[in-house]
Parts: C-alpha cells; sequence; structure tokens
C-alpha cells in the first residue's frame, strides 16, 4: 500500500527539518550542502506517491482501456479501480452502484459493453486477496 512510502516520505521530512535545525549556527553553504542532498532524495520518494493517484497507468493495455481509464479515473485514482477483481457481473453491478451512489453518468450499449468487458479481462477475480505485486503485472 501507500501507507510505507508516505512513512518513508514523513520520516525524511523529519530528518530534513532536524539537520535544518543543527546546521542554523553552521551557515548558508553547509546549509545547503546538507539540504539539497536530503531534498533531492525526498522529491524522488514523493514523486511515485503522487503518481500513484493519476489514472491510465493503472490500466493494462488491452481493448477500451482509454474509455475506462477516461470514465473510471475521473473522480478516484485508478489505483481504486485496478486493486479490485471482479467477474463482469460483479463489475456490472459497480457500474449502477457508481451510477446510482456516486452520479457517474449512465453507461450504456456498446460503451457499456466495452468497458465491462475490458475490466472483466483487466481485473479478474483473484485467488488471494492483498496488495497485488506491482511486478506480476
Ligand atoms: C462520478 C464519479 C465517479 C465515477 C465516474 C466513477 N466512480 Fe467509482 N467511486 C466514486 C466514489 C465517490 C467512490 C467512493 C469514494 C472513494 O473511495 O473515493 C467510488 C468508489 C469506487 C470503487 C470502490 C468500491 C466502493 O464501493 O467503494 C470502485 C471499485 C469503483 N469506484 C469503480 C469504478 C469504475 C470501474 C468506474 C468506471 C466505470 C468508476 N468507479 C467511475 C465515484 C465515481
Amino acid at each position: 500500500m501507500q501507507g510505507g512510502r508516505t512513512g518513508r516520505a514523513r520520516s525524511l521530512l523529519a530528518a530534513l527539518a532536524e539537520a535544518a535545525e543543527k546546521c542554523v549556527s553552521a551557515g548558508a553553504g553547509t546549509v545547503m550542502r546538507i539540504l539539497l542532498p536530503l531534498f533531492t532524495v525526498f522529491l524522488a520518494l514523493a514523486a511515485p506517491v503522487y503518481a500513484d493517484d493519476r489514472g491510465i497507468e493503472d490500466f493494462p493495455e488491452g481493448k477500451g482501456r482509454e474509455e475506462t481509464a477516461n470514465m473510471c479515473a475521473a473522480c478516484h485514482s485508478g489505483r481504486l479501480v485496478s486493486q479490485q477483481g471482479m467477474t463482469r457481473a460483479q463489475w456490472d453491478e459497480t457500474l449502477d452502484v457508481m451510477t446510482e451512489r456516486h452520479k457517474m453518468p449512465k453507461l450504456e450499449g456498446g460503451e457499456r459493453g466495452l468497458i465491462l468487458d475490458y475490466l472483466a479481462t483487466a481485473f479478474p477475480p483473484r485467488g488471494r486477496r492483498g496488495t497485488p505485486n506491482p511486478f506480476l503485472k
């Protein structure tokens, strides 16, 4: 999950603050020499946390990928969809829930079929629950 990475980013922030405190008396040159690398590491760690929430990269290649990502990542992260594993019938129900409870435009006809086929193929039921291994996708 994202908790670990966010936690790491937080402890880095704490380290940054501590380093800044230690260096106030040491002069600006020293402060920058210590803070700049730390800040770079912080950015490198923080970037993927935000990238997770963007959208289409959470959707594997396949027919209907763009249509599905455009529709489903409009309101929430693609991750919220990609972490699920369901049958076509269960995805069908999920679409109704999105429309009834969350005001998603009602999907009908060919577009609904396309998106359902995609969801059922890309995110089928999984035997094991939990965080999917991103390297096995
Ligand atoms: C109009 C906004 C909207 C659209 C479009 C939308 N959803 Fe959602 N969806 C929500 C909201 C709001 C939640 C619940 C809040 C949250 O966890 O972010 C949610 C939650 C979910 C969940 C989590 C399960 C649950 O019941 O909480 C799944 C799965 C899901 N959506 C799938 C989809 C799929 C698949 C699509 C595209 C066909 C889609 N959503 C499009 C608004 C939307």
